[in-house]
């Protein structure tokens, strides 16, 4: 089976100034290793992406936290693939929790919003999860197989192969609680399951699936030492350029 390489994907979600950007940017843009080696990500705020785009080296990616699927119209305050891609933005992250717990994302904008991001070229990041009452009812891999299925649904198998899986627990995101490594594992075998269910086991052994919930430089290693874990998605501990670094690190080390 070829290596999964693994990513390293920072949400800063609406923090930094464009000043915070830049310093950051500079800080890590020629640190990070060779993308054959590790994916970097950084998924930041639309409105300095052209400014990062602009000072990225070859081997940092940059991302959108969210896009419109329409391809355009009356949709105030919102960004189309086409605008992302126009001005050099390669990643999207799409159905994160916070999406979808304030911004009405649904599975059925989520599957919108991968076909489009394929069309255009953007290799999307999508987000999966459960509440923490789902998973005290022990019903994780049933609600986060659904997510999957919906996500994935008319998605064919070479855009599937491009697709980036994130499983974030909500009750571990920013909380400070972040799932064992052995449940974070067992949840994302699970999920490569059902993405075997779908594209069959050896598409489903090639599909990177990342944990994300208070991942952190000293959390990170005996996460990444689980087998199925292929990197992490991380909000608060990617917005210092240092931490970011150690995740890196830690990645490349795998
Ligand atoms: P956190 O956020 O690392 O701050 O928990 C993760 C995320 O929301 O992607």
């Amino acid at each position: 089976m070829k290596k999964r390489v693994p990513v390293i994907a920072g949400n800063w979600k609406m923090f930094k100034t464009r000043d915070d950007a830049l310093s950051f940017i500079y800080q890590v843009n020629t640190k990070v290793p060779a993308k054959e080696k590790v994916e970097t990500i950084l998924f930041v705020s639309p409105i300095y992406l052209r400014t990062l785009v602009k000072r990225q080296e070859d081997d940092l990616r940059l991302g959108a936290q969210n896009m419109h699927f329409a391809e355009e119209g009356a949709y105030t305050g919102e960004v189309s693939a086409n605008q992302l891609t126009n001005i050099g933005t390669t990643h999207i992250l799409i159905g994160h929790s916070e999406r979808r717990q304030y911004f009405a994302e649904t599975d059925e904008t989520v599957n919108l919003k991968i076909k489009t991001a394929h069309k255009h070229g953007l290799i999307p990041t999508v987000c999966v999860g459960e509440s923490l009452e789902i998973r005290e009812a022990g019903k994780t891999n049933e609600v986060v197989k659904v997510q999957i299925v919906k996500a994935f649904d008319g998605i064919s198998k070479e855009d599937a192969l491009k697709t980036i899986v994130a499983y974030e627990p909500i009750w571990a995101i920013g909380t400070g609680r972040t799932a064992t490594p052995q449940d974070a594992n067992d949840t994302i075998k699970s999920i490569r399951a059902d993405l075997a269910e779908l594209y069959g086991q050896k598409v489903a052994d090639q599909i990177r699936i990342l944990y994300g919930g208070s991942v952190n430089p000293k959390n990170i290693k005996d996460l990444l030492a689980e087998s199925d874990i292929d990197g992490a998605l991380v909000g608060g501990a990617s917005l210092d350029p240092q931490s970011y670094l150690q995740l890196v690190e830690a990645a490349n080390n795998k």
